[in-house]
């Protein structure tokens, strides 16, 4: 029997660096048990090891306690059945579909920019970072975009209330989620009666065997809105945040705008948005040379294997050394859905950001920090500040 450690994730020292925060969890080894029961799978073996052996590390048991009267879809779901939703969705959302839709995606983050470009300042977070991926998603499903407010209030009730869920959701989650549902089937009947061109229209019109009902579309959109939103907003803070930190780094991205997918995947690597992923074993499992018994909570620490491979700097952001693979995607058959759109999402607002704000600095005096404890990683507000667009000087 290995010892249990006295370690709670919440005691990670997270708020102002991360860096510090994530050598907390991996100070206790490659796989260890905290008091609570739950194993912590902290190295990039170990994760690697979870992620190729989905049989055996049940995503379906880890995500049933979620309290959702829908199954989560494809993330609550394990092999055989898991491939079949996958096959429809990564269609859904192929590079080929985001290209589509990337001028109107531009168009929208260059009017939320052009907002306050004249003012000197912004909150970054406030102003770009909440409502951008929140209206990604909505048009992306074809829902109106002035649904915005309501459809974030309801997601940030959520996630703000519901530390990685066991037990009952307090009332305010429930109700909060009793809207939302209520919100997405409102959309699912409209959409069955009128389809659109859209990507809830075009999975409503799956015939045979790809038919699904609307329970199971239900679940997807569901899954989306906790996936696809929270995920994509601590996404955006951080490379804003490492970019206003780092004029060396701004420059070297507006003299070869190329860097800018580097620069994402580093910021993504060492910040990253969700940095941990529940599991439950299926059977006794021995990971890199510890023993986890059947039924145990195991929790895949993408963050710390992120930041444990050989480089001599894997703390800092290093674009020259980009190496494809970091796990804040994920790995293995659950590997994010949504990774070609969200890398899409923070470079249009990278780009469009710099066409009228080159330069900018995070406000003197603003001590950026992260919500914790949480599931998602993200910032509470970056104040940035800059010269005026337009401004003569
Ligand atoms: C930077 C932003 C994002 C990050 C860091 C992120 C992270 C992740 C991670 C770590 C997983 C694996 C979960 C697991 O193994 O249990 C995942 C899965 C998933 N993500 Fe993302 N995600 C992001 C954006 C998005 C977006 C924009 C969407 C939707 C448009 C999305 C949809 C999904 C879905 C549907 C899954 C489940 C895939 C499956 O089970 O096969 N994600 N994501």
């Amino acid at each position: 029997m290995e010892p249990l450690i006295d370690f709670e994730m919440a005691d990670a020292p997270m708020a102002t660096d991360r860096t510090e925060g994530f050598r907390f969890i991996r100070q206790h080894g490659e796989v260890f048990q905290a008091v609570d029961g739950t194993w912590v799978l902290a190295s990039p073996e170990a994760v690697r090891f979870a992620h190729r052996n989905p049989l055996i590390f049940s995503s379906a048991k880890a995500f049933s306690s979620a309290g959702v009267p829908v199954p989560l879809i494809p993330v609550a779901i394990d092999p055989p059945d898991h491939v079949k939703y996958r096959r429809v969705l990564d269609r859904m959302l192929a590079p080929r579909v985001v290209n589509g839709m990337e001028d109107d995606l531009r168009a929208q983050i260059h009017e939320l920019v052009s907002a306050f470009a004249s003012t000197g300042e912004c909150d970054a977070v406030r102003d770009i970072a909440r409502l951008y991926p929140t209206q990604v998603f909505l048009t992306l499903f074809g829902m109106p975009l002035a649904d915005r407010d309501q459809l974030i209030g309801w997601v940030e009730t959520m996630n703000e209330n519901s530390i990685t869920g066991t037990g009952e959701p307090i009332p305010v989650v429930r109700e909060a989620a009793m809207s939302l549902f209520g919100y997405i089937k409102q959309h699912i009947a409209e959409k069955r009666a009128d389809p659109g061109d859209d990507m809830l229209s075009r999975i409503l019109s799956l015939t045979g065997d790809e038919e699904w009902s609307d329970a199971e579309v239900l679940g997807m959109a569901f899954l989306f809105t906790v996936a696809g939103l929270d995920t994509v907003t601590g996404a955006i803070g951080f490379t804003m945040l490492h970019l206003a930190q780092n004029p060396e780094l701004r420059q070297q991205l507006l003299a070869d705008p190329d860097l800018i997918g580097p620069v994402i995947d580093e910021v993504l690597r060492i910040e990253p948005p969700a940095p941990t992923t529940p599991r439950v074993t299926t059977e006794d499992v021995e990971v890199c040379g510890v023993l986890i018994p059947a039924n145990s909570a195991v929790m895949l620490c993408l963050a710390t294997a992120n930041r444990g491979d050989e480089r001599e700097h894997p703390d800092d952001v290093d674009v020259e050394h980009v190496k494809e693979g970091h796990f804040s995607f994920g790995g293995g058959i659950h590997r994010c859905l949504g990774a070609h759109l969200a890398r899409r999402e923070i470079r249009l607002v990278i780009e469009e950001f710099h066409r009228l704000i080159p330069d900018y600095e995070v406000t003197p005096g603003a001590e950026p920090s992260v919500v914790w404890p949480s599931s998602t990683l993200h910032l509470a507000s970056l104040p940035l500040t800059f010269p005026p667009a337009g401004a003569t000087s």
